[in-house]
């Protein structure tokens, strides 16, 4: 995927500067944009993007369009979409959360829900800790039986704003896990909870990313009952073919157990090196996704970016001003996240 300047997108797709930057400004092309030190902003669209502004304007010709659009809310209504593996430390938290951001740069309305009492997610964006005013406070609602509504649970949601997109995050904190399991004495359907939460707000998002703990307990499963669509992360290492497996019974005692049945319908394989070895193991994956309908299999690289934005609380997109080089980084997570909100 190539990364254009506004110079080189108008070359390229001819069409001039001044419309570009106008279709820009009415958000109907998703782009990135830098100040630089003289204040002046300097614009960047990833190739990808403006494929995607072809699509949702349904034309090849974006020289004529000055048509404003007032939205890309999506037509099938709310998407809710879980990323997991029992396996830790695979990027769960660094793709969930890119994923989120990428889709509110496509202009969707976003919630980022924090499933892991670690609190990697909440981290990430909001760079603070949440303690007593975080998701674990709905449960504890819930379990008091108190009246839970549209209003209590907004209390809980953050505001994030970076520079080029904003989302909304539903944080946790660690007390959570406590909750979540305490909570299987109190409910008789407990992997139900999280949906029933979810139900209220449904309908302000477009998308719902639930980032999950790496583990199997009632945290994942009240995830991937209340979602549509199930993301695998995993890495290209000795035990990731067999943890998948793994993973894949657990989700069909999850499927029995909770009546509902669950689309997996991407891998990604993370932290991927240059070696023979990775290669044998992506194969092999490749191969478990063929056998099991999984269509996307997508590749991250390994790279120090992901890290030091994940240290520096920036979603890959915003990192550095010499984005061509960390945008490489994030691709497979653009392809997806067009892929998802075309088909809102
Ligand atoms: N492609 C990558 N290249 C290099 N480092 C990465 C990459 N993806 C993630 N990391 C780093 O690996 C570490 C673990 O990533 P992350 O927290 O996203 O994993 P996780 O699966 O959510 O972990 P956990 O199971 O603890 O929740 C982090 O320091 C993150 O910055
Ligand atoms: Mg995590």
């Amino acid at each position: 995927m190539k990364l254009f300047t506004l110079a080189r997108a108008s070359e390229i797709h001819n069409i001039s500067i001044e419309n570009l930057t106008q279709l820009l400004e009415q958000k109907l092309v998703p782009h990135i944009q830098k100040r630089a030190i003289s204040a002046k902003v300097n614009y960047y669209i990833p190739s990808a993007f403006i494929d995607y502004a072809k699509k949702i304007l349904n034309t090849n010709d974006l020289k004529n369009q000055t048509l404003k659009i007032e939205n890309f809310y999506n037509k099938n209504g709310t998407k809710i979409i879980t990323f997991s593996n029992l396996k830790g430390g695979v990027g769960k938290t660094s793709i969930a959360s890119n994923f989120a951001y990428t889709l509110a740069l496509l202009n969707k309305r976003v919630l980022l829900v924090d499933m892991d009492s670690q609190a990697n997610t909440s981290r990430y964006f909001a760079n603070q800790y949440f303690t007593s005013n975080s998701i674990k406070n709905i449960f504890d609602s819930l379990m008091r039986k108190e009246k839970i509504d549209k209003e209590l649970i907004h209390k809980y949601i953050k505001k994030i704003k970076f520079e080029n997109a904003s989302l909304d995050l539903l944080p946790s904190e660690l007390a959570l896990g406590r909750v979540v399991e305490f909570s299987r004495a109190v409910f008789t359907m407990p992997h139900k909870k999280l949906n029933d939460i979810l139900k209220y707000i449904k309908d302000d998002y477009d998308f719902i990313i639930i980032d999950t703990p790496p583990s199997t307990g009632l945290s994942l499963h009240m995830a991937i009952y209340a979602s549509d669509i199930m993301s695998i992360v995993t890495d290209a290492e000795d035990f990731s073919v067999n943890g998948l497996k793994e993973l894949s019974s657990e989700i069909e005692e999850i499927e029995e157990e909770t009546d509902r049945s669950i689309t997996v319908d991407s891998i990604f394989i993370n932290k991927v090196k240059n070696s023979k070895l990775h290669e044998i193991y992506i194969e092999a994956i490749a191969k478990l996704a063929i056998e099991r309908n999984i269509n996307n299999v997508f590749t991250i690289s390994d790279g120090m970016r992901v890290k030091e934005a994940q240290s520096l609380h920036i979603p890959m997109l915003e990192y550095k001003s010499e984005l061509d080089k960390g945008l490489v980084l994030s691709s497979s997570i653009i392809e997806y996240a067009i892929e998802k909100a075309l088909e809102g």
